[in-house]
């Protein structure tokens, strides 16, 4: 029920009456009150700190008691000086400080924000992982499952989809995205939003979302995290900005400004990105926050001289709430006195602040959110845990099964090994937010149980996650290390080794690895565990191996010489059950990458929609662009991804070979499962711009579909493409289609690809 119509009258009455307006309206039934009126009219009721307040987030801290507060955001809470909260949760505690704002003169609500990246409780597969997926759904899904959960322990707002486009593994942050690809990390943006937003954000169930790191964080030089960014106009706008565009267009009621610099100006600062470009073309109309403290991190990047300065151009450049930096609330009241900024402008902000709590429905109930009923019933049911292993297993790629060593088979004697097999820290892998690791399931357990009396089962960890005792201190994980020598560790794995038919070396990075400031410069497996893998190889018993990691690894001699692979990320709460059913062939792996692996981090940034150049790859010709040591192309593609059948691909065609603007493409391919296991299969369709006034990718990404087809089963499946799909911004910046020769390709992965040629007429 709507109560919005007790709001005017109460306003009038605020600053006399302590009751909160909910309890206040509950019992009447007058028309709605118009959001406008409301909006502004408290606007002008408002003292300058009660402004700034709005546009100030800080966050709350966690004690070995539990969460609290900071005393002094305590004051500022119920002074009207401060807004917004992150990093609280529970309905008891939101409760608690929501009775803080509830004593400020206006009894503005609260907002309550988290990063609830992949999950809340239930800790879905690292968005990396679900990426591969390749499956909108199941992204809409878990997204949908964590607003469930999040808005049933007290949170109204998500610091998530990160949606930046990202080409260089050495960047932990790799991890939060959807990796390389445009087109595919729109479609997960739109998807994300949808399911953190749904329809109606005044339902419990929902959540705002908020579209970060506005803009380009994903390309920081050298893939060292918060580092430098200096790109093209058109790289940025047909490459890295269409998913940011993306989420906006399906309604993210939030935009987080990025830590890094866009043509010289950092984002936090940038009029041109953000009253411009997101505002006035894009249309944006929700409200945008700063990184952590980034308007105070301006003064290191040399762009103001101090905090002042920084929260005058943050304003000025049309950003709205200042995170954890308390610049806004403590210079914009002086900046103001000095015409540097304009109330008109904090106004603006404040508007759209309060019109995010309106659409919450928290002005009709500040503790709407606030139900310990619905936090029992809702968080980590054995519904959400069930879609959290489906999109687990969705989510795992199988990047190599020589000899079919996969799936296994339940009996004889199977050796576990690593430091990935009993582990359950890292299972639910970075910013796992308010997900507990030891409600995860692991490995071991999943293992134990499904072979139970038919095959024996031997562990042996072999290795810590790694050696390195300043990366151990840098990461904290001292409390999961094995104290005992490496070498002991060793002896005891090739001991079960010895007598295993086949062994399972569940190996990788730590969660710990990846995520922010988390960049590394060699992106292999730690050293210790492949020694690990190499003695273990010696005995020359099969080996499967699956790696946790967050990011695409080096696995150039792992690929020559072990006979399977499953990349399973970190898959989040049901880990174990669902690489379990993958093992042993309970379920059919599908996912397909989203960022290419390199050979060696030599090559990175690499990716598959790449310029030819002028000197293309010859390996004859020793003037071309090249290394003299490994190739160019990754060790495993985008969109790659095995499962336990083939796929056979013939039949390539198109409607016709010549077309008109507006007229629409539509390519068709046979798709036959020609072995003996029913799967999912994604099929990928790529277009290359053959002649363009503007060097052009030699192939991107412009349709996809997963499709589950029978053994034996032969599937016909049609795309049909825009010729807006096929526009791009040219050197003057204009999003132009140009007419031409083209080439279109269907296929398994960017690489395995069938092709047929088309034209674009003039007229
Ligand atoms: C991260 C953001 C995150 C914010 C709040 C920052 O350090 O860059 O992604 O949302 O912290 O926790």
């Amino acid at each position: 029920m709507k109560n919005s119509h007790y709001i005017l009258s109460c306003l009038l009455l605020l600053a006399l009456n302590p009751m909160s307006i909910a309890q206040k309206n509950s019992k009447k039934n007058i028309a709605p009150i118009n959001k406008e009126v409301f909006i502004q009219s408290l606007i002008s009721k408002m003292s300058i700190d009660e402004k700034l307040g709005q546009l100030t987030l800080y966050t709350s801290d966690m004690s070995v008691t539990g969460p609290v507060i900071r005393d002094n955001y305590k004051q500022d809470i119920m002074n009207g000086r401060c807004g917004n909260i992150f990093n609280a949760y529970t309905p008891a505690y939101t409760r608690k400080l929501q009775d803080m704002a509830m004593q400020s003169r206006l009894r503005i609500p609260l907002l309550f924000g988290y990063d609830v990246i992949h999950g809340h409780k239930t800790i879905f597969p690292i968005p990396l992982g679900e990426s591969c997926a390749w499956d909108t759904l199941l992204s809409e899904k878990s997204a949908k499952i964590a607003a469930l959960e999040a808005s049933a322990d007290g949170l109204h707002w998500t610091y998530s989809p990160m949606v930046d486009i990202a080409r260089d593994p050495r960047w932990g942050r790799v991890a939060e995205g959807s990796g390389e690809d445009p087109v595919l990390g729109s479609a997960i943006a739109r998807a994300k939003v949808k399911g953190y937003q749904g329809t109606d954000l005044k339902s419990k169930e929902s959540i705002l979302s908020c579209v970060k790191h506005f803009a380009l964080y994903g390309a920081p030089v050298a893939g060292r995290d918060y580092n430098t960014v200096d790109m093209s106009m058109q790289n940025m706008f047909n490459v890295y900005l269409p998913p940011y565009k993306a989420a906006i267009d399906a309604g993210a009621a939030s935009v987080m400004s990025s830590f890094n610099e866009i043509n010289g100006v950092p984002a936090t600062a940038n009029k041109w990105l953000m009253t411009d470009l997101l505002r006035k073309q894009w249309g944006f109309k929700g409200f945008v926050v700063t990184d952590y403290t980034s308007i105070n991190e301006m003064v290191n990047h040399g762009n103001v001289a101090n905090d002042y300065e920084a929260g005058v151009a943050a304003l000025n450049a049309g950003i709205d709430m200042d995170m954890q930096g308390a610049v806004y609330i403590t210079h914009l009241k002086s900046a103001l006195e000095k015409n540097e900024v304009k109330m008109a402008d904090i106004d603006a902000a404040v508007y759209r602040v309060l019109d995010a709590k309106w659409q919450l429905g928290l002005f009709e109930n500040p503790y709407l959110y606030c139900d310990e009923n619905r936090a029992k019933q809702s968080i980590m049911s054995k519904e959400n845990l069930q879609t959290a292993e489906e999109i687990a297993i969705a989510s795992m790629v199988l990047l190599k099964n020589e000899n079919n060593v996969l799936p296994l088979k339940a009996k004889g004697n199977i050796a576990l090994i690593g430091p990935f097999v009993k582990n359950k820290r890292d299972l639910i892998g970075n910013w796992s937010g308010a997900g507990n690791w030891t409600q995860a399931n692991n490995l071991y357990d999943a293992v134990v149980s499904r072979t139970k009396g038919d095959a024996t089962i031997t562990y042996a960890m072999g290795a810590n996650v790694t050696d390195d005792t300043t990366l151990i201190k840098k990461m904290n994980i001292q409390e999961f290390i094995d104290k005992r020598q490496s070498t002991e560790l060793l002896k005891e794995a090739i001991e079960i080794a010895s007598k295993a038919d086949v062994v399972v070396m569940a190996l990788g990075e730590s969660e710990g690895m990846s995520g922010e400031a988390a960049s590394r410069s060699d992106i292999g497996i730690p050293s210790n565990q492949v020694a690990l893998l190499k003695a273990i190889h010696a005995l020359g018993k099969p080996i499967v191996l699956l790696l946790s990691n967050g990011r695409p690894l080096s696995l150039s001699w792992e690929n020559e010489h072990i006979n399977a692979i499953l990349e399973t990320w970190f898959l989040g709460t049901q880990s174990g059950p669902a690489i379990c059913k993958v093992l042993f062939g309970d379920a059919n792996p599908s996912g397909k990458l989203t960022m290419s692996f390199p050979r060696s981090v030599g090559q990175v940034p690499i990716y598959y929609a790449a310029k030819n150049t002028g000197r293309p790859f010859d390996n004859n010709q020793k003037y071309t662009s090249k290394y003299l040591d490994i190739p160019n192309t990754p060790l495993y593609p985008f969109g790659y991804g095995l499962a336990y059948t083939q796929f056979e691909y013939k039949n390539l065609t198109l409607n016709k070979n010549q077309f008109k603007a507006n007229e629409g493409i539509t390519a068709q391919i046979e798709v036959k499962n020609i072995g003996d296991k029913d799967a999912f299969e994604t099929v990928q369709l790529y277009v290359q711009d053959l002649v363009g006034s503007s060097t052009r990718p030699v192939k991107e990404l412009k349709k996809f579909g997963k499709y589950f087809i029978k053994a034996g089963e032969s599937k016909t499946i049609n795309f049909t493409l825009s010729t807006e799909e096929l526009k791009f911004y040219n050197a003057n910046m204009d999003w132009v289609l140009e007419p031409g020769q083209f080439k279109l390709y269907m296929g398994k992965n960017s690489q395995e690809v069938l092709e047929v040629p088309f034209e674009i007429s003039g007229n």
